[in-house]
């Protein structure tokens, strides 16, 4: 079947103030003290939950409901090489991340450098739930409820300067707390990059949370970002720097393999990677597999950054 392209004015968007998740996160999670993580369940509690509204005139967005993923999958199917290699490891190996008190620290092009605590980071701008489908590299995809901000409200915030042309994420490096970080099996930290004006389209996610909740350390706690038209492995989590460049920046997967992971990472059926086809896709807890779509359905939304470009070559 094939998964008609969404329109802008589709995004479905329920409103959450950001005092009311994060300031109702740290007290679950102070209350969680003694629990494994696991054990505690990552819920917040049901006033956040019910500040969650939902717009009936979205209509597409209540058909892209209807294809969620399970949480169950969400939670458990993950890549976070900082935790393990196998698809299972992050869900069994990331209580030990501790994800408060966390900080972001702010560098390079743009008049606003310095160390954020998370809270400050978040707290001016007002979260939303964003239905978005992911689709992995490794051809598998999933539909799954994000709660976050437009990245382009955080870039605004930190003022980058004319010579801003890139931006740079990099993911905490400490193998005490990912265990996965004492083998080599990508170059430690983590790093991903946008060019800026792909950074300030509206499709562009700092997430939060999912499902209702905040983010499990296995889907990137506490701060991560979702770019839908992307490959997977561009959508970085657990992030603890930003750096704005003039030149750009490089990326882990492209160094781990230039030839087989570009620094665009747009979904594209037409681009097979040098090992497996692009063209179709498993559709986690689904049998059949699905097509896959140009900019993963989000053509509408991006296609226009990247005209004139040849995508075969900057894949
Ligand atoms: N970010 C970090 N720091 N480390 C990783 O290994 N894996 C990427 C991306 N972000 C990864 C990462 C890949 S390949 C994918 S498909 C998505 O995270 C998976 O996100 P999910 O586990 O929340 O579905």
């Amino acid at each position: 079947m094939l998964i008609k392209t969404r329109k802008k004015s589709e995004i479905k968007e329920c409103e959450v103030t950001p005092q009311t998740l994060f300031e109702q996160r740290r007290l679950f999670i102070k209350k969680a003290v003694g629990y494994s993580v696991a054990a505690a369940g990552f819920s917040l509690p049901a006033t956040a939950l019910a500040a969650l509204k939902i717009n009936p005139f979205q209509k597409d967005s209540v058909s892209l409901r209807g294809e969620l993923t399970a949480k169950k999958h969400v939670t458990s199917y993950n890549n976070f090489y900082e935790f393990g290699t196998d698809k299972k490891d992050p869900a069994k190996n990331a209580a030990s991340l501790k994800t408060d008190p966390w900080s972001v620290t702010v560098e390079g092009e743009c008049d606003k450098p310095g160390v954020y605590a998370l809270e400050d980071l978040v707290k001016p701008h007002p979260f939303e739930e964003r239905i978005y489908r992911l689709r992995c590299v490794e051809a598998w995809s999933m539909v799954i409820p994000w709660i976050g901000f437009p990245l382009a409200d955080l870039i605004k915030q930190m003022q980058p300067n004319s010579k801003a042309k890139y931006v740079e994420f990099t993911t905490l490096n400490d193998p005490e707390q990912m265990p996965g970080q004492k083998r080599s099996v990508l170059d430690w930290p983590y790093v991903e990059a946008l060019r800026m004006d792909e950074a300030m389209n509206p499709l562009s996610l700092m997430a939060v949370g999912l499902y209702g909740e905040v983010l499990p350390n296995q889907n990137g706690a506490p701060l991560r970002l979702v770019l839908p038209w992307k490959y997977g492995f561009k959508s970085i989590k657990s992030i603890v720097k930003i750096r704005f460049s003039e030149s750009q920046p490089q990326t882990t997967w492209n160094l781990s393999g230039p030839k087989e992971y570009g620094f665009y990472a747009n979904v594209n059926p037409e681009v097979d990677h040098p090992r497996w086809s692009q063209s179709r896709e498993r559709r986690i807890g689904e049998f059949r597999k699905r097509k896959t779509e140009m900019f993963n359905g989000y053509a509408e939304e991006v296609a226009h950054l990247y005209s004139g470009m040849d995508l075969k070559r900057n894949f």
